[in-house]
């Protein structure tokens, strides 16, 4: 039965007890995925003002695209909440066993079957699930205007790790800014030396909490160039140059990258030392931007954590907000420890 007919009744406006008739249980790929999708469009697209998934990994596919999209398997890995044989929540849990991570994504439950604990319960059981592979933590974004999905969370004991904007540019488009009077001498930017990547490599992770690199922890290998990068990226049709920033006493406090592919938008990457946030952004901004203007006139794509600098600047050379997530994260205890969940 599809999940937009309202044939059955919904329960009374309080708290449901899970029965034999009303339970999470483990999703069945083949029978309960194109329920799942039904699911999810009414959960995030069509409903009033939720908007798009703020936590899927993968756009919705159309229901023929189930058949020939492996991506789609990804949906059969979660819990479902099932109502009198229909499924009317749903979790997916994603797993990246190489860097331990558990996420929960596509958190939803149909509109009439809310406030009655269902995400509660769902949740609940995916955190029980982690627990039980001993994972350390469980993962998650928001869309830092998704309240009631925040409060949640944080009735799970879920903590804000950081938010992180998603700004779009057109390379045609951009405005380079002048150079403000304290910014410091032009060359204290330069392109970032091949020997000097893990020295970025380190800033970079300085800069950003790990669990908000997402889904995975960036390869440490990330702004590795030389001959083997270059001829792997050649070969794949793709660039990537980066820029860093030093002080006057020769301290690196900035790394930018920009990474292109054929056909595909530019992502940009800038990193500033913790301790140097605030003071150093702009010549490196101004660098950044303008070499973009000089390498595409395609879309751009630039991720940063929320912060009045850059948001500043990206504002000011014409990038647009798409959209702030909040990033949460539920530290589990290790089993026999004695330490409490937090
Ligand atoms: C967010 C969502 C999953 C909650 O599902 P639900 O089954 O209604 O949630 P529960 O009944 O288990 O609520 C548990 C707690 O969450 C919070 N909460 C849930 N909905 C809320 C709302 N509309 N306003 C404020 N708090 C809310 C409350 O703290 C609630 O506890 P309480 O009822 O004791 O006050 C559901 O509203 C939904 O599907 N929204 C659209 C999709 C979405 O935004 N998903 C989250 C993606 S990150």
């Amino acid at each position: 039965m599809p999940i937009r007919e309202t044939s059955v009744t919904p329960p009374p406006r309080d708290f449901v007890a899970p029965s034999p008739r009303r339970f999470v249980r483990l999703i069945h790929f083949r029978r309960d995925v194109p329920q799942i999708v039904e699911l999810l469009r009414l959960a995030f697209y069509d409903g009033q003002g939720a908007g798009r998934p703020s936590s899927t990994a993968f756009d919705l596919p159309s229901l023929w695209m189930l058949k020939v999209d492996p991506m789609t398997n990804r949906l059969g890995n979660g819990l479902v909440w099932e109502e009198n044989g229909r499924i009317v929540g749903n979790i997916t849990i994603l797993r990246y066993p190489k860097s331990k991570r558990f996420l929960v994504v596509n958190v939803a439950v149909h509109p009439e079957w809310r406030r009655r604990g269902i995400a509660r319960r769902l949740m609940g059981a995916a955190i029980e699930a982690a627990r039980r592979e001993g994972q350390t933590a469980v993962l998650l974004q928001v869309d830092k205007k998704n309240e009631s999905a925040q409060q949640l969370y944080q009735h799970m004991n879920f903590d804000i790790v950081g938010q992180m904007t998603s700004w779009r540019g057109d390379g045609v488009g951009l405005r380079r800014l002048p150079p403000s009077l304290q910014d410091e001498p032009s060359d204290t930017v330069r392109r970032l030396r091949p020997r000097e990547w893990k020295e970025a490599f380190a800033l970079d992770r300085a800069h950003l909490p790990i669990e908000m690199d997402w889904p995975e922890p960036t390869p440490h290998d990330l702004y590795k160039t030389g001959m083997w990068q270059w001829l792997f990226y050649m070969l794949n049709g793709r660039s990537f140059e980066a820029w860093r920033m030093v002080t006057k006493t020769g301290e690196l406090v900035g790394v930018s990258g920009i990474w292109g592919e054929w056909g595909q938008p530019f992502r940009v990457r800038m990193r500033v030392h913790p301790l140097w946030q605030g003071k150093v952004e702009r010549p490196l901004f101004l660098k950044t931007v303008a070499r973009l203007s000089e390498l595409t006139s395609r879309r751009v794509y630039w991720d940063h954590p929320d912060d009045p600098t850059m948001n500043a600047l990206l504002q000011a050379a014409k990038f647009r907000p798409r959209r702030t997530l909040t990033h949460m994260k539920l530290r589990l205890a290790k089993a026999g420890s004695g330490e409490g969940a937090k």
